[in-house]
């Protein structure tokens, strides 16, 4: 058993993490990554509203009796949703756990934490790790550049992000970004983290409430598939290659400012929730996914996923580490 703070804070059996994955993230895939062994985030803007959540936080109880926790991320958006009634649900549900990301987690911090809410705040640099622990957050989920979603604008890799991180604060910190297998996790380890964060493997796994389309995309495509749009307005998505990607970034290459309005309906989230996820049509909206992707060759079970990584990981930690020493 690979034992870390991270196990220990989360009371979890392996140092492995699923982050927040909106749309999928829900009890659907929480919950087996609870039986796994590892901790998983429910994803509160799945749902539109405090109480949905709340129901969600219900089934996903029903379906594991292990520890799990819900993921905020805070956007930059003109109607924001109702962040602190997500946070109050969470403290009224006694969630152990969240994960904020986004934005700072400044806001929410008072209601989490006095309502004895741990929060794990996800950020891309160094300084924000700083700034969230300095704020009262009780780890660091780091994302490196490879990551699916949101890599920030400073585009460290994680083998430069991850030390760097380790070295500036004393809260365990979650190695994100390009993990997918017991390499990456032994890496992750060696490289001072106490753990390993999950998007993109954890969308190709059997109980991932996704379209059959999506995972195979997954498992064809190679680790050249990704692409960063939205660069343009210094909010970098980085995303599953496609046509539609194809259309952002003609756009964004034009000469002169970039007019959202003109990208706004390619960006859709609730495009590609019916078009990607439902319907899969992997050209059909926008999707995130990480350069990981090379690094995906099969649609395990979470269970099968969970147990085979760890076992990499010892190995090489136990076996392979051990017999280079001359
Ligand atoms: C489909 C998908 C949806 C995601 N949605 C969110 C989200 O809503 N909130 C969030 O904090 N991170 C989100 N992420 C980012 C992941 O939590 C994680 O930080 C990232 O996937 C790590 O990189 P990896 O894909 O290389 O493992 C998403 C990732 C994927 C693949």
């Amino acid at each position: 058993m690979l034992r870390t703070r991270v196990t220990e804070m989360f009371g979890v059996d392996h140092p492995i993490m699923q982050g927040g994955l909106q749309w999928v993230a829900t009890a659907d895939l929480v919950a087996p990554v609870a039986e796994a062994g590892a901790m998983g985030f429910i994803t509160a803007l799945s749902f539109d509203s405090p109480e949905r959540l709340r129901q969600e936080i219900h089934r996903c109880r029903h379906l594991t009796g292990r520890p799990f926790g819900v993921n905020i991320t805070l956007l930059p958006t003109m109607r924001p949703p109702d962040y602190a009634g997500m946070a109050r649900v969470c403290v009224e549900e006694g969630v152990p756990w969240v994960e904020t990301a986004g934005n700072n987690p400044e806001r929410l911090l008072p209601t989490l934490k006095e309502g004895g809410v741990r929060v794990a705040h996800k950020c891309t640099s160094v300084r924000h790790a700083r700034t969230a622990v300095s704020l009262g957050c009780d780890a660091i989920v780091i994302d490196g550049f490879e990551c699916a979603g949101h890599p920030g604008e400073d585009d460290v890799t994680s083998l430069v992000l991850i030390p760097a991180t380790v070295d500036a604060v004393d809260v365990p910190v979650i190695a994100s970004g390009g993990f997918g297998d017991g390499r990456g996790l032994a890496a992750a380890l060696a490289l001072g983290a106490e753990g390993v964060n999950m998007g993109t493997r954890f969308l190709a796994t059997r109980e991932a409430p996704v379209h059959n389309n999506v995972k195979r995309a997954l498992v064809e495509r190679d680790e050249r598939s990704t692409r960063l749009a939205l660069r343009s307005l210094r909010n970098t998505i980085r995303v599953l290659h496609n046509r539609v990607v194809d259309r952002i970034l003609e756009i964004e290459s034009r000469p002169g400012r970039v007019d959202f309005a003109e990208l706004a309906p390619l960006v859709s989230g609730t495009t590609a929730r019916r078009e990607v996820w439902e319907k899969g049509d992997v050209d059909g909206g926008v999707f995130t996914a990480g350069q990981v992707t090379g690094l995906i060759h099969d649609v395990p079970t979470v269970a099968e996923l969970v147990s085979r990584i760890v076992a990499e990981a010892e190995d090489i930690v136990c076996r392979r580490l051990p017999g280079l020493m001359a």
